[in-house]
């Protein structure tokens, strides 16, 4: 999901072979599976003493957060004296709607698989009334847990985020992160390498441009005679792909949609094309100054069916902000993505 804008009030497997000198001796990978529910995936984790929390995993913001009466304070628990007004955007399968966020910050522990991260600002979303249906005011699932960011200074609750909370802390090997969403609905979380079992060959790579998870790529470039090389924002807490309007109208009159501007809650003037169900296009995303496509997996292509062989396609035309595409889950499925914060890079290679 991606952050508008917030207010802050102030008020396991333990054995680590050695071997040969010039390696560092390793830490196993930790790998925990997750599972996709309306437009998102979740994973387990531990927020204090509350056990297996359905938390949103999010590489496109920065905290952790649990949704109202869902927190139980461990004895390590701190309550800071803080109050967190947020919105998000994108919180919706159609890359629509709007969330309010109210929230506590307390500090404790927040745990996944056999890693724990201690200290761990967490926000406690306060339960208040929806304004209207389009805009939410707690999480999908139990909460979310951002993985975005590198310092406090990303935060909006204080104190370093998770992942990087796990790395400073030398609980992982390596600083990078893997996602291996599957079509079918499951997939995994890998957390301090990446997990080579899942794919073959080498991945395709892009730097990160300025900040996480930002890096260099487009449509391929006999596609379009714009949009090529743009910026690609990697959030797996949006659910679908949003470009700007000029670019998907483009895009869409060129694969033969047909298309339509709406107007709804966190998405004013968007593009949605429709395209027969049984026929989605073969397009994708090239990063970085690899030649290889990674395609939209035809049943990713799918936002919604509208009967009579008529879906509305994942792609959507709208005023994002940044600029070039924000490249939501749709795209991940399929792929090994590989969130690497020491080589400052993204690595995309294609499942098994
Ligand atoms: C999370 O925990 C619940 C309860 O133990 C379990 O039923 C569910 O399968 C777990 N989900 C994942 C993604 O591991
Ligand atoms: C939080 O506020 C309460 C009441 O004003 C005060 O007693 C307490 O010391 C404060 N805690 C911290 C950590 O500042
Ligand atoms: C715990 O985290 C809070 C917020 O980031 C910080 O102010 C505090 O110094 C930390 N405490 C310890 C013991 O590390
Ligand atoms: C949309 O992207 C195209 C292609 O890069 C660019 O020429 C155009 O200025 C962008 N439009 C907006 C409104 O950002
Ligand atoms: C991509 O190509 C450009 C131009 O040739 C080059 O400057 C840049 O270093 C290359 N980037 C990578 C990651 O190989
Ligand atoms: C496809 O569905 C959309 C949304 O319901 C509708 O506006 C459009 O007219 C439909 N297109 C066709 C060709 O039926």
């Amino acid at each position: 999901m991606r952050v508008l804008f917030l207010f802050s009030f102030a008020l396991g497997l333990g054995c680590a072979a050695t071997r040969t000198q010039d390696e560092r001796s390793s830490k196993p990978l930790h790998t925990i599976p997750v599972v996709f529910a309306e437009g998102f995936w979740f994973g387990n984790f531990t927020a204090g003493d509350a056990n297996d929390l359905s938390l949103l995993i999010d590489t496109g913001s920065s905290d952790v957060y649990v949704n109202p009466d869902l927190y139980k304070p461990s004895s390590e628990s701190q309550t800071l004296n803080q109050t967190v007004s947020m919105s998000f955007i994108t919180t919706k399968p159609d890359g629509c709607g709007e969330m309010i966020l109210k929230s506590n910050v307390v500090t404790d522990k927040l745990a996944v698989s056999s890693l724990t991260a201690t200290n761990q600002s967490i926000g406690t979303v306060v339960k208040v009334p929806q304004p209207n249906p389009d805009t939410i005011t707690q999480f999908p699932g139990q909460g979310i847990v951002g993985l975005l960011g590198t310092s406090a200074d990303d935060s909006s609750v204080g104190g370093t985020p998770f992942f990087q909370h796990l790395c400073d802390e030398g609980q992982v090997d390596e600083c990078r992160f893997g996602l291996g969403l599957e079509t079918s609905g499951t997939g995994s979380l890998t957390l301090g390498g990446v997990d080579r079992t899942l794919f073959s060959g080498a991945m395709a790579t892009a730097p990160i441009s300025g900040q996480q998870w930002i890096i260099e790529g487009g449509l391929p470039s006999d596609m379009l005679d714009v949009g090529v090389q743009q910026s690609m924002f990697l959030d797996s807490g949006t659910s679908n792909i949003i470009g700007n309007h000029t670019m998907v109208k483009a895009l869409f009159d060129k694969l033969g949609f047909q298309s339509f501007t709406r107007d709804a809650i966190g998405c004013d003037g968007t593009l949605f094309g429709y395209y027969p169900c049984d026929s989605p296009p073969h397009i994708g995303f090239q990063i970085g100054n690899s030649t290889q496509t990674f395609f939209i997996e035809p049943e990713a292509f799918k936002m919604e069916d509208n009967g009579n062989n008529n879906c509305t396609a994942t792609i959507t035309g709208g005023n994002i902000g940044a600029g070039g595409w924000l490249v939501g889950q749709s795209w991940f499925q399929g792929k090994y993505i590989d969130f690497d914060v020491t080589g400052n890079q993204i690595g995309v290679a294609n499942l098994h």
